[in-house]
């Protein structure tokens, strides 16, 4: 079976340095190692979940019950950590379009209290209700008390029960155990699944978190992690040279104090697109940091950002070849394609572009990729490539949990907590002071 490959011989750092900064790394690498089959133990117990057997099976029997009711569609409510990954997933393994090629189950995210997108989620499940169409509402949220997603949901379950009397049976909520929305599904006779409690929102794609959603989806949630726990394996090598975490982390870094403090992620495939934003999430929320782990004012963080190619080398490559030297690069690429489709050979067509007829759209992507990384070698503009064989739950898997744990070497190299989010908590009790109608503490 192929696996994900690393190449760094553009990054622009002799190799040397990147071990001699990977050295660093070592005591991180340790207690990773020292968690694993712990159980949820500490803060990076996020990688014991691709083992979580009991997890598991609770997952699979619960996918199976409820697809006992043939819903037609799922809606999942929860926003950031708690819909970033299985959007990732079910886009990168299913397509982007798949709501669109008359799937057995369509699937709709409720995230954001927008009275548009909800609104038009409602005009979709109301006429599919009306005929008699099951629907599940699986509301996932950690704290269990993120204003977007219990606004959302109550809207949500409230029209549900106006047309299913057993309404109880159609939702799952997804939370740490003994939150509010526990006890609440506990009370109401909804399902709940459990999120363990040090497993941290953006850590969360391999728990009950994505893997309901995802199974429910008839997505191979037991390949996706299989291809996480094969990575994990890799990425507490101590071997540094074989650890593509320690070496991605290295890289990063090392440009970070050279004054790369943007690091794009440059997807060669438009099904992956939101997985650049789960990495966005991931990167963002657990390095951008005001306090450092000795409690020092410290303000740092890499600015992600995300492309797809080819779509944004007509949009931002511009900027990228043309622009300042503040950015470093992640290139994405996919060896083998879900499909093969050829441009056929046409009398009158050839002039247009030479060169293309009869070739595949991979192999035209391909030479744009190619053309791509030359020209930024050319500029010497620093990049990596991960390649991917192909887009499929093992694939998928081992991606994830690469980019999981080089956060936390990150969050090591950088000295800050990658587990925390103190900043996105201010804005929350803020929001919830406001609507609570108490005035500001001065
Ligand atoms: O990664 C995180 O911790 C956050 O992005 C949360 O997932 C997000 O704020 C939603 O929180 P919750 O899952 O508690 O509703």
């Amino acid at each position: 079976m192929e696996n994900l490959k690393l190449f760094y011989e553009d990054a622009l750092i002799p190799k040397d340095k990147i071990l001699k900064t990977a050295e660093e790394l070592r005591p991180e690498i340790e207690k990773v190692r020292n968690v694993i089959s712990k159980g949820y133990v500490d803060d990076r117990a996020s990688v014991n979940l691709p083992d979580d057997e009991e997890m598991l099976n609770t997952v699979k029997s619960t996918v199976e019950d409820k697809l006992s009711l043939e819903p037609k569609y799922l809606i999942v409510i929860g926003i950031g950590g708690s819909n970033l990954g299985t959007i990732a997933v079910q886009e990168a393994v299913l397509g982007k379009l798949y709501n669109l090629l008359d799937p057995p189950i369509r699937v709709l995210y409720a995230d954001t209290v927008d009275s548009d997108l909800i609104g038009s989620i409602i005009g979709i499940m109301k006429p599919a209700l009306k005929g008699n169409g099951n629907i599940l509402l699986n509301v996932v949220s950690k704290s269990g008390i993120t204003t977007e997603t219990i606004a959302n949901f109550r809207i949500l379950i409230d029209l549900l029960r106006k047309y299913k009397r057993e309404y109880k049976d159609y939702v799952v909520a997804t939370c740490d155990r003994d939150s509010e929305l526990w006890n609440l599904a506990v009370k109401e006779g909804f399902t709940a699944l459990e999120i363990p409690r040090k497993v941290g929102g953006r850590y969360s794609v391999f728990s009950p978190a994505g893997l309901f959603p995802l199974g429910l989806l008839g997505i191979h949630i037991e390949d996706l992690l299989k291809g996480a726990k094969n990575m994990r394996e890799a990425c507490i090598e101590m071997e540094l040279e074989r650890n593509p975490a320690a070496i991605v982390a290295s890289i990063q870094f090392i440009h970070y104090k050279e004054g790369k403090n943007i690091s794009d992620l440059f997807l060669f495939s438009s099904d992956l697109e939101s997985l650049g934003k789960w990495c966005r999430q991931l990167m963002a929320e657990s390095l951008g940091k005001e306090i450092d782990r000795n409690g020092r004012r410290v303000n740092v963080g890499i600015t992600p950002t995300v492309s797809v190619g080819s779509t944004d080398l007509h949009s931002i490559a511009q900027l990228y070849l043309g622009g300042p030297y503040d950015k470093f690069t992640t290139f994405i690429s996919i060896r083998d394609s879900r499909l093969h489709l050829h441009v056929p050979k046409m009398d009158g067509y050839s002039d247009l572009v030479p060169g293309i007829d009869g070739k595949s759209l991979g192999e035209i992507l391909n030479a744009i990729f190619e053309g791509t990384k030359e020209a930024f070698r050319k500029d010497k503009r620093p990049f990596i490539e991960v390649s991917l064989p192909d887009k499929s739950e093992r694939s998928i898997g081992q991606f994830m949990q690469l980019k999981m744990i080089e956060t936390m070497y990150l969050g090591h190299l950088l000295n800050v907590n990658p587990f925390d989010q103190p900043d996105v908590e201010k804005y929350k009790r803020e929001t919830r002071r406001i609507l609570a109608g108490k005035k500001t503490a001065q």
